[in-house]
């Protein structure tokens, strides 16, 4: 009797499968096969990993007062870890392991810079424009981070250069550093005016190579930009964006 030509061709794939299955008992590990030696081996495995962190609870141990300081903040949510990295370590021997702290500028921005797909309400900055150059932390405290309170009283009236200068290297500044403003002037504000900057040594007692002010970036006020105002090149209220 004939062997019908499509019975033959199905033996020939039987035949592969058979083989395939007897080589893989061979070549696949011994745990693998016997089911549950093979999970208790992952088991194994997972114990024997190092553990780098160390869980939320531990730091409260001996940071109480950073925790009572971020419970009650904006970064209640945060995990110590989040910011600190995998601290395991630390906990054992904290005064041989320092845990890392992002001082660095990078590090906020990672939450914080704009993105259109962060929900809405979330406080966002631009980077490049929100307090260039300056660490994060120079204004804002990691573990409780207020914004600092920009002086507000002028800004009733001046919300847009309030509004500009907050984010500005002249953010720390307050409106009266630079112009005096008698009380009168919320009353009758253009019958009664404040003063306006009126000299190159306005600006110089800060900005001058020899002035005793510490933050603000020098220039030789003798030759730089000399003959004409600080402002015609510098707007005071954004200063940089020249
Ligand atoms: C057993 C007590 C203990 C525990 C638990 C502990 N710390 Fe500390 N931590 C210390 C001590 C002590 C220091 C100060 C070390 C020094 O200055 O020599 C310190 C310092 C630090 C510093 C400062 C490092 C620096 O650069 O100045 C950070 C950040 C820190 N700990 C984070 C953590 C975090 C996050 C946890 C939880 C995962 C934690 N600690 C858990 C005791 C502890
Ligand atoms: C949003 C990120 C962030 C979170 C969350 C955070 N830290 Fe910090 N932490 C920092 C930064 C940044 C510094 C460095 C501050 C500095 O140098 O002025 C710091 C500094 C520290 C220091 C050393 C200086 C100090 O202020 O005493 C300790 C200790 C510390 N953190 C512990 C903790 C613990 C404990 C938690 C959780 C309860 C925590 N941090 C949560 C960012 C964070
Ligand atoms: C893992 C994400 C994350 C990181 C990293 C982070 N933050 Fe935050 N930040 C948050 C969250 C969440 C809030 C609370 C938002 C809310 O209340 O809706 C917040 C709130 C704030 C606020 C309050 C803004 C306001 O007025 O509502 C400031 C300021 C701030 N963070 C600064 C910082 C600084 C500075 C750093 C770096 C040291 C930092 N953040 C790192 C998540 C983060
Ligand atoms: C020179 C000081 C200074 C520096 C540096 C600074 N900030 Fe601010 N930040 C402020 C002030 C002031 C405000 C409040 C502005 C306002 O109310 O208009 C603020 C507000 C914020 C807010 C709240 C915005 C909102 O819409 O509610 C966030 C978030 C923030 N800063 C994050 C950061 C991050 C992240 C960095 C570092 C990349 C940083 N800041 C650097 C001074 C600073
Ligand atoms: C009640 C609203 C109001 C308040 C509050 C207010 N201003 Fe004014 N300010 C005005 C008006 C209106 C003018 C005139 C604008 C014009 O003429 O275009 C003005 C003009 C000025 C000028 C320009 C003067 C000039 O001669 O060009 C300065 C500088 C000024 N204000 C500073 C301040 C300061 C600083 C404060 C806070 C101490 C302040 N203002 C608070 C309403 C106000
Ligand atoms: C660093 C110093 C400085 C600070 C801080 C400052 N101003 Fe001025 N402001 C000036 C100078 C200089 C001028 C004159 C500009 C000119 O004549 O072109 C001026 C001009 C003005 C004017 C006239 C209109 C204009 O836009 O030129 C107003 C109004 C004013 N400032 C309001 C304010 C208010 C409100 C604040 C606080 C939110 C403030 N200034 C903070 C230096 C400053
Ligand atoms: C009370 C001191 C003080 C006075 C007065 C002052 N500034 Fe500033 N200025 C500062 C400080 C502080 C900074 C830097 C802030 C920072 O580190 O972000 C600064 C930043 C600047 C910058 C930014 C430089 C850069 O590299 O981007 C310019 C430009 C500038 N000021 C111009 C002026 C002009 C023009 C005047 C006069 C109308 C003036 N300043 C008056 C303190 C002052
Ligand atoms: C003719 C235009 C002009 C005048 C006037 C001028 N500046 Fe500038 N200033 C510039 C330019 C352009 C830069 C940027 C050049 C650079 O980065 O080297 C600058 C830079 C600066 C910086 C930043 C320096 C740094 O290292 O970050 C400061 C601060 C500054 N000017 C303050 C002043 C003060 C204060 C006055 C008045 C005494 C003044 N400028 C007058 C054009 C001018």
């Amino acid at each position: 009797m004939r062997i019908p030509e499509q019975i033959r061709r199905l033996s020939v794939v039987v035949l592969i499968i058979v083989a395939g299955l007897l080589l893989t008992r061979y070549l696949v590990p011994a745990s693998l096969v016997k089911q549950r030696v093979y999970r208790a081996a992952s088991v194994k495995r997972e114990i024997a990993r190092e553990v780098r962190y160390a869980g939320g609870s531990i730091c409260i141990n001996c940071h109480e007062e950073v925790n009572e300081q971020k419970k009650k903040g904006y970064h209640k949510t945060l995990a110590c870890e989040t910011c600190h990295g995998p601290s395991a370590k630390h906990t054992e021997d904290p005064s041989a392991v320092k845990p890392f702290a992002p001082r660095e500028r990078k590090f906020c921005p990672l939450c914080h810079e704009y993105n259109p797909s962060r929900p809405t309400g979330f406080p966002q900055i631009t980077a490049t424009a929100h307090n260039p150059l300056k660490p994060c932390i120079t204004c804002h405290n990691p573990h409780d981070p207020v914004p600092p309170q920009v002086p507000r009283e002028c800004s009733a009236c001046h919300a847009e250069i309030a509004r500009t200068k907050a984010l500005s290297r002249h953010a720390l500044l307050e409106c009266t550093t630079c112009h005096t403003a008698p009380p009168k002037h919320k009353q009758i504000p253009r019958s009664v005016r404040p003063t306006k900057p009126e000299s190159r040594e306005f600006c110089a007692k800060c900005h001058d190579k020899g002035s005793p002010q510490k933050t603000a970036p020098k220039v030789d006020a003798a030759t730089h930009g000399e003959r004409y105002l600080c402002w015609e090149c510098h707007y005071p209220h954004m200063p940089g964006e020249a």
